[in-house]
């Protein structure tokens, strides 16, 4: 018999990144609790929630609940969509900080996906120098991904995420309810970054990935507890490298042909977790020529993509020329170089630097 979300047990996984130590609470109803979990970590007095205009509703619930507890709450809606991680809003955001009287003291919670956790993110890592930060993500990507590890910024013209700081939170609140009413897209997009944390932990990780059941988001009680894996995966790796100068890297699974294509593709044509998806592929195709790794890996990984409704085929009008130029403008790629993020099987990760310049441009081809 499946759990009903209430039955659920809730986990906590805490992040200990460098002097920093907070709870990261995963569960269904979680958004409840919040008021709890500010009295208990001490935070403000005031609350700047930034939030997506599309996730209101949950933004107000959070809001209800801090007021609840006393706390004054300065809420700022942020258009929903990448074009909202510029410096623009960045100025704006941090203009009706200081216009509402946001202190050094108080704190920022994001409360929405990717985009409004990075902008707001960076706004707490800026604003006044720095104050605290809470996030409330709200989509299955920004819970398995983005609201961990501390990466904050925004986009410039030239480039995506090229300002920004490193700004670990205070605490995060993951609701699973909220999942139960993200459109389709939005969940098969954030699983793909689910498929990517299963080939870099474990065979065993791989393998539960592999068997959820269609559809998304499915049993409560498996949820939690995927997405608490992902978290202490991710949690235990910017551990050991928070500023990303080895081992976080390997995070970066799928994402050099991801963002390639992304990038190439125009911004907004394949979402972020629609491009992992493919770049998850072709790193695989990769791996085995590269590594030596069994092709067995990549096909496992295709039916998976391929029944969670994610791209396993690439537009055929995308060239490969401009996913490799793009790809050499990443900022993960160095002047002379680019790094990839390979597997020998799930859990046994290896990063190589500038791979056969034919190895990779087939494994883009294999894609049409
Ligand atoms: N999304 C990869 C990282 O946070 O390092």
């Amino acid at each position: 018999m499946t759990a009903g979300p209430r039955d659920v047990a809730r986990h906590v996984v805490w992040g200990e990144i460098g002097v920093r130590r907070f709870p990261v609470c995963i569960g269904p109803g979680e958004t409840a609790r919040i008021g709890e979990l500010w009295i208990d970590r001490g935070a403000g007095d005031a609350a700047l929630v930034v939030f997506d205009g599309a996730v209101k509703p949950h933004a107000d619930a959070v809001a209800d609940r801090l007021r609840d507890v006393g706390v004054r709450v300065v809420p700022v809606a942020v258009a929903p969509g990448e074009p909202s991680k510029s410096l623009a809003e960045l100025e704006r955001i941090c203009r009706v900080a200081a216009r509402a009287g946001i202190r050094r003291t108080d704190v920022v919670v994001a409360v929405g996906g990717g985009v409004v956790g990075d902008l707001a993110g960076f706004v707490a890592a800026s604003y006044q120098r720095g104050i605290r930060l809470v996030h409330v993500p709200t989509t299955l990507l920004a819970m398995v991904d983005s609201a961990v590890g501390g990466k904050t910024g925004v986009d410039l013209p030239e480039a995506k995420n090229y300002v920004g700081a490193i700004w670990q939170p205070e605490f995060v609140v993951m609701d699973t309810e909220l999942l139960s009413t993200l459109p389709a897209r939005e969940l098969s997009c954030g699983f793909a970054e689910v498929v990517k944390y299963g080939l870099l932990d474990s065979v065993e990780l791989f393998t539960r990935v592999e068997r959820w059941p269609d559809p998304l988001p499915g049993d409560p009680g498996a949820l939690v507890g995927l997405i608490r894996d992902c978290v202490a995966h991710k949690l235990n790796v910017v551990a050991q490298d928070e500023r990303e100068l080895g081992l976080r890297a390997s995070l970066n699974l799928g994402h050099t042909v991801g963002h390639g294509i992304e990038a190439a593709a125009g911004y907004g044509r394949y979402h972020h977790g629609e491009a992992i998806s493919l770049g998850l592929l072709a790193a695989l195709r990769i791996s085995h020529e590269v590594g030596g790794a069994s092709l067995d890996w990549r096909e496992r990984t295709l039916a998976v993509l391929e029944r969670h409704a994610l791209p396993t085929r690439l537009d055929p009008d995308v060239a490969v020329e401009d996913i490799l130029g793009a790809m050499g403008r990443d900022k993960k790629a160095t002047a002379a170089s680019f790094n990839m993020v390979l597997i020998d099987e799930p859990g046994t990760v290896l990063l190589r630097q500038n791979p056969p310049h034919e190895v990779v441009v087939a494994a883009i081809e294999e894609l049409r």
